[in-house]
């Protein structure tokens, strides 16, 4: 087991959360050597030698074998990220957005340096999923993988359907409770959801999915309408991300709200708490729970990358050593809810098959087939109206 000697980037719920971990942890024999913070005026409860403003200290230090990158600024921490690998540095980092951006080059550039850069901690919190997909799911037996991956936006949802709760208030609780990043329309328009997805897909099928490629929906539009029509029908609504292998070798995705019935294993994933659901040939589904968002489930599951690279552990992308890469597809068929204000609205989706149309005084709704194809030309479109969008699961 190597020695450890870190340097930490952010002080934020994360950078928090895994400097308490560390403090109860005796699993790593790790000296925490410096912690970096951009605001000099912000008052903190910091042992004061480690603290520094200074980003070359953790980078010229020569002692400093781990850098954890927890800031929230995505260009900062590329540059950080690939600075310290360059540096000879072995990195752990929480940020999706980044990953999601510049996976490609993360992976070259620990091919080129050596070094290992894990972030287990980025996707769906205190669930080892990226881990699982590298060693358990090593083979090509995977057909999909269906997650609640933003704690926040479930937390949301699970304040109005189960506490009757309006959207405003539940939001501002996720933020109290440090669930939501420092913006966010990130967790609930669907672009976190969308990251932690991507990254998923390069560890479960191997191609980097530029995700503005993928169809993105959130939940900030939802209405009481919207909740009482799947009240009715004893349905919830999940705001879901998808990665599914559509044919033999062609993959498709998307992050949407979603109707959910008893039957489907994410329909107890409650607050903040994320699920995954495992399909694939000859074992059917398998489940992963757990919390997804906060200081305590985040920085453990950064601890975890930590002790992992105390053990010399590093990601070996297997499925784009060992695989031929499925291609992207958004040739899939989906049965989708709209509930819309003006015709206007509905003009803009090309519906292949309309089943139910319904017309009241204030609210409008449509069921019908639309193929993700048209979804992803019209999504900046869609996002600036008032209108509710949910996929039937099926
Ligand atoms: N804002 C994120 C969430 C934090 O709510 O899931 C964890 O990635």
């Amino acid at each position: 087991m190597k020695k450890l000697n870190i340097g930490i980037y952010g002080f934020g719920t994360v950078g928090q959360g895994l400097y308490t971990v560390l403090q109860k942890s005796k699993t790593v024999d790790a000296t925490l050597s410096a912690i970096c913070v951009k605001h000099e005026n912000k008052k903190r409860n910091l042992h004061l030698p480690l603290l520094t403003f200074d980003p070359n200290r953790i980078l010229d230090n020569p002692e400093i074998n781990v850098v954890a990158e927890l800031i929230d600024d995505a260009d900062e921490a590329y540059l950080l990220v690939k600075k310290a690998l360059k540096k000879g540095k072995n990195v752990v980092s929480g940020n999706k957005k980044m990953l999601a951006a510049h996976l490609e080059e993360m992976i070259q550039l620990q091919k080129e340096t050596g070094q290992s850069l894990l972030y287990d901690a980025s996707a769906c919190g205190s669930i080892p999923i990226i881990r699982n997909l590298e060693e358990y799911y090593d083979n090509d037996l995977l057909k999909s993988i269906t997650g609640i991956l933003n704690g926040s936006s479930n937390y949301i949802l699970t304040q109005i359907f189960r506490e009757g709760k309006d959207y405003a208030t539940a939001l501002k609780e996720a933020q109290e409770l440090g669930f939501a990043e420092s913006n966010p329309d990130a967790d609930v328009q669907g672009y976190d959801a969308l990251y932690k997805l991507v990254i998923i897909t390069a560890h479960a099928f191997g191609p980097v999915i530029p995700a503005e490629k993928v169809f993105r929906f959130g939940i900030d539009q939802i209405t009481n309408f919207d909740v009482r029509f799947a009240k009715e029908k004893n349905l919830k609504i999940k705001l879901v991300a998808k990665v599914t292998k559509t044919g033999k070798d062609e993959i498709t995705l998307f992050v949407a709200p979603e109707f959910v019935n008893k039957e489907n294993y994410i329909f107890n994933v409650e607050d903040e708490y994320n699920g995954v659901v495992i399909e694939g040939e000859f074992y059917d589904k398998q489940f992963m729970f757990g919390k997804g968002a906060g200081a305590y489930p985040t920085g453990s599951a950064v601890l975890s990358d930590i002790t992992a690279i105390s053990h010399q552990y590093k990601y070996e992308y297997k499925k784009r050593k060992y695989f031929a890469l499925p291609r992207f597809t958004n040739r899939l068929s989906l049965t989708v809810y709209l509930r819309y204000h003006q015709e206007e609205d509905l003009a803009l989706f090309d519906f292949d098959e309309i089943y139910e149309n319904y017309k009241g005084r204030e609210n409008r709704y449509v069921i019908g087939k639309i193929c993700l194809e048209k979804l992803v030309k019209i999504n900046n479109e869609i996002e600036k109206r008032q209108l509710f969008l949910a996929v039937f699961n099926e």
